[in-house]
């Protein structure tokens, strides 16, 4: 079932630089996530943008987040991390990449908040390769907004937060942006390395 996943997600890259995938997780394992300690013990930070201007920073971007430590990561994160750590070995056959590391935050956006269009890499010495968004939104409806704002060439697509869907795309070269929605949205951003990740000694 994952490899067809798999094979869908190599060839949507290639072709558009992006891809969405419904049911990466099942809304089963979705729940196993939500229902951890980092959602409600308030390990959660608001996230910078790499200025110490607060206001600013506000006008940007609204998430908190919480960076993961894989070596520590309960079982039901596992599942997914494992997954995810295979879609890497898989993607740097089928499309010659040489991927060699991940990293990964929870993020929850409170009502209302937002993240303006940006791209995922902002220097040039930057290491990401391809962002991964995971949602955990459990019956996410169209009219609670929040998508998911992906920029392409000439046009503009949207996405929902729906829970168990996974969207990936070429950190370089896809602008996008998160709307505002009328709920708490929850998700896991994640990246694939092109260098071993610095969060290592988390
Ligand atoms: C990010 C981001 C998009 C989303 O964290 O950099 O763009 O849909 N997230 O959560
Ligand atoms: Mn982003």
């Amino acid at each position: 079932m994952h490899i067809n996943h798999f094979e869908t997600i190599a060839n949507q890259l290639a072709e558009d630089g992006f891809s969405v995938t419904d049911n990466f997780l099942t809304s089963e394992e979705v729940r196993n996530i939500t229902g951890l300690d980092v959602f409600k013990d308030g390990s959660l930070r608001r996230a910078g943008i790499g200025n110490k201007n607060k206001q600013l920073n506000e006008a940007i971007r609204g998430d908190s987040i919480s960076w993961i430590d894989f070596s520590a990561a309960p079982p039901s994160l596992k599942i997914y991390l494992n997954r995810l750590g295979n879609l890497r070995l898989y993607l740097n056959e089928a499309l010659y990449l040489s991927l060699k590391d991940m990293e990964a935050h929870f993020a929850s956006y409170p009502s209302g908040s937002f993240y303006k269009r940006h791209l995922d890499q902002f220097k040039s010495d930057d290491h990401r390769k391809l962002s991964v968004l995971l949602y955990l939104n459990e019956d996410w409806q169209p009219e609670q907004g929040g998508e998911l704002r992906m920029y392409l060439n000439s046009t503009q697509k949207d996405f929902l937060p729906l829970g168990g869907r996974l969207i990936c795309f070429r950190s370089d070269m896809m602008e996008h942006e998160v709307l505002p929605a009328t709920r708490e949205r929850l998700s896991i951003t994640g990246w694939m390395l092109d260098q071993f990740s610095d969060l290592r000694h988390l």
